[in-house]
């Protein structure tokens, strides 16, 4: 045997093999050990001594334990442990001293070698373990190599993975958006009203996952759903007649009911999606939105007149924040109504018009409301904003400017 350290897969060895014995003077192991010592490093070490923890911190290539109870169980625990792939674990004895081939056997043992034997065979017989327990480590590293490149490979393709999805999901949002733009530049006035509202209603839907919405099942994306389906509340309108939508003066009652349709046409098509393709599953809460922004928490709203939490709380949190952004903002038949005053009209809807939960929670987060509002509050003329809530209701004849009230149908446009 060679003293020059070999190599496997880049890492080097010595060539003198370690082998630990347990064994005590003047057993028959004892003086065919001493005859190896020119070959390999050897470690004898006493049965009444002998502990799991120092043949360990040996870290031996081979193992030689005599046949007895005590080594049955540590050749166990050696062969279960971190070495056990890299150990080559030896019983030594006479035929008769193993107590049964189903103890060896549960030893986990590799070998099991026969007393008596000379020098010259142990010697072979421990060439032929460490060359099986070289290639036993080699090829365990080889896997853990393997495995380790695996995993790196792994994570490089979760990271793309999660980055196309990312783009994916950024793409579709867009393409949602601009689907709603589209629907809303019908309506040339709105200016930023999807983007203002869409944020209103994720810091609503916020403050409800936060545990303010008592009795509800709010799922856990609820705020970033709301966040990307709000928009899509009036894309029903594709539908109305410009004759109607873009009436400048009062609606029919007629016209009005043909106005009110734009809930069940945006909820049609947009239902349509997650029937054909369960990755559309997004667009139901849209859908919902759509049907229902129009109900009222009292049971008076439209197309289905639902009322409390039969309303879907996507919607009745998505009208808090489409109703208070069309009260701060000008049209030409009306002035945008200050803040302060448009969150007291909020406040007065609660159980009414509102949800008084939602409401709650649009009062909680309104210091976030504003920070969303005020650059475009800002931007204001003020010939067109209403300073006093006596002046608004005194211009708009109702405390809350809705569709669902025919003499003030225009003062909101939803
Ligand atoms: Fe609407
Ligand atoms: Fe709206």
């Amino acid at each position: 045997m060679a003293d020059s350290p070999w190599e496997v897969d880049g890492r080097f060895f010595s060539s003198r093999y370690k082998i630990f014995v347990v064994s005590d003077a003047g057993d028959e192991l004892s003086d065919q050990i001493k005859g190896l010592e020119d070959e390999f490093e050897v470690v004898v070490q006493p049965i009444q001594t002998v502990h799991l923890h120092t043949i360990l911190q040996s870290n031996p290539d081979v193992v030689l334990f005599p046949a007895t109870e005590e080594c049955f169980t540590l050749a166990r625990e050696i062969k279960a442990g971190p070495i056990g792939p890299f150990t080559q674990v030896l019983i030594v004895g006479r035929p008769d001293t193993v107590a049964s081939p189903e103890q060896f056997c549960a030893s986990g043992a590799d070998n099991f070698i026969k007393l008596p034997l000379s020098c010259d065979c142990l010697r072979l017989k421990l060439r032929a373990q460490v060359r099986i327990q070289q290639h036993l480590r080699a090829a365990v590293e080889r896997v853990w190599k393997l495995n380790a490149e695996i995993q790196r490979i792994n994570r490089e393709l979760e990271m793309l993975a999660e980055i196309r999805f990312q783009e994916i999901i950024e793409v579709r949002d867009l393409t949602i958006f601009a689907l709603a733009k589209l629907a809303e530049s019908r309506d040339p006035e709105t200016g930023e009203h999807l983007e203002r509202m869409r944020w209103y209603s994720r810091i609503i839907a916020e403050e409800l996952c936060a545990g303010s919405a008592p009795e509800e099942d709010i799922p856990s994306r609820f705020a970033d759903e709301i966040f990307r389906s709000a928009p899509l509340h009036d894309i029903g309108k594709v539908g109305i007649p410009d004759s109607i939508l873009l009436k400048p003066g009062r609606l029919t009652p007629q016209e009005f009911e043909v106005m009110k349709q734009h809930t069940i046409i945006g909820h049609q098509a947009l239902q349509e999606a997650p029937r054909k393709n369960a990755a559309g599953s997004f667009l139901a809460r849209a859908a919902e939105i759509a049907r229902s922004h129009h109900e009222r928490f009292d049971g008076t709203g439209y197309p289905d007149g639902l009322a409390g939490k039969s309303i879907p709380l996507a919607a009745r949190v998505v009208t808090v924040a489409d109703v208070f952004d069309a009260l701060t903002s000008p049209r030409v038949y009306k002035k945008a109504i200050d803040p302060d005053v448009a969150k007291s009209i909020i406040l007065r809807e609660a159980g009414a018009q509102f949800d008084p939960h939602v409401v709650a929670a649009f009062e909680r987060r309104w210091k976030d409301i504003c920070a969303v509002g005020e650059p475009y509050w800002q931007q204001i003329p003020e010939e067109k904003l209403e300073r006093s809530f006596a002046e608004f209701k005194g211009v708009a004849g109702r405390s809350i400017p809705t569709e669902t009230v025919p003499l003030t149908q225009k003062a909101v446009p939803c």
